[in-house]
């Protein structure tokens, strides 16, 4: 018999000035950054940053959960991340492996769901199969979706949009006149998904870094200068309220 992990509550979660009750984003998009610089900070080799980046992860997986988010997207790595040192990428790409092997089971105790978005194909094979087990494994979970964004690009992933419409046009299996803003949606990775509606960028950095431009198109943006390592429930929770306070009028008035 399996027993019920539950999400550990921090003190400030109990904070009753934190109120979920309305408002809460559906989508939250996270570009997790500063893990090297935590790392440098502290006299250590970079990938003791993302080591350390690995536990914040599962605050804020734990956080998003309690807070009724319904889809978590973390930028894990990028296409451009693979112009680092061989040995960075190297650690980098075990960390999924470590992540699901210490908090699989938590993941399944919650009903969380596992997917990723970006070109899957060309991450290296072991991390292929320790992310598609999870993927397996949590299929048919049913609550929050842990969205991992790994070799993802915005601007490939557009190119191969197009690549694929101009296909299909051509094998006239859609008209060019049937082509909508809708329609195009549904050959990018996100397909089925619904924009972020909160985007999150810890580090201290004010850019997007090749993601999710399409999707991000009307999402609300919060930065924080903490550093990626450092993240936790209760600043993800200040996102939040933060959130809740914006009036998003896409424009109107
Ligand atoms: C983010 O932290 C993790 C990845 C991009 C994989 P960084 O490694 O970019 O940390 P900084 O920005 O160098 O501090
Ligand atoms: C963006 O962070 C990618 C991820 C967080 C995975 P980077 O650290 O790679 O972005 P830049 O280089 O500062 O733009
Ligand atoms: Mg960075």
């Amino acid at each position: 018999m399996s027993m019920k992990i539950p999400f550990i509550k921090s003190k400030q979660q109990r904070n009753p000035m934190v109120s979920f009750s309305d408002n809460v984003p559906n989508h939250v998009a996270i570009i997790m950054d500063g893990n090297g610089r935590w790392a440098e900070q502290r006299g250590l080799p970079r990938v003791a940053g993302h080591k350390e980046g690995v536990k914040a992860v599962m605050k804020v997986v734990r956080a998003a959960n309690q807070s009724k988010v319904k889809i978590l997207t973390l930028y894990a790595f990028s296409t451009e991340n693979w112009n680092r040192p061989k040995s960075e990428i190297d650690f980098i790409m075990k960390l999924p492996k470590e992540f699901l092997h210490v908090y699989l089971p938590e993941l399944m105790e919650n009903n969380v769901r596992v997917e990723t978005i970006g070109d899957f194909d060309a991450l290296p094979a072991h991390t292929q199969k320790a992310v598609q087990y999870a993927k397996n494994k949590t299929k048919d979970n049913d609550g929050l979706l842990l969205n991992f964004a790994l070799n993802y690009g915005s601007r490939y992933e557009i190119m191969q949009a197009i690549k694929q419409i101009m296909d299909d046009i051509y094998g006239n299996k859609v008209t060019l006149d049937s082509l909508n803003e809708e329609m195009f949606s549904k050959y990018l990775y996100t397909d089925g998904l619904s924009d972020p509606d909160l985007l999150i960028r810890t580090s201290g950095e004010k850019r997007l870094s090749n993601f999710l431009l399409w999707q991000l198109a009307y999402s609300e943006f919060w930065f924080t200068d903490v550093l990626w390592p450092d993240m936790d429930e209760n600043i993800f929770n200040e996102a939040i309220q933060d959130y809740q306070k914006r009036k998003r009028r896409y424009g109107g008035i």
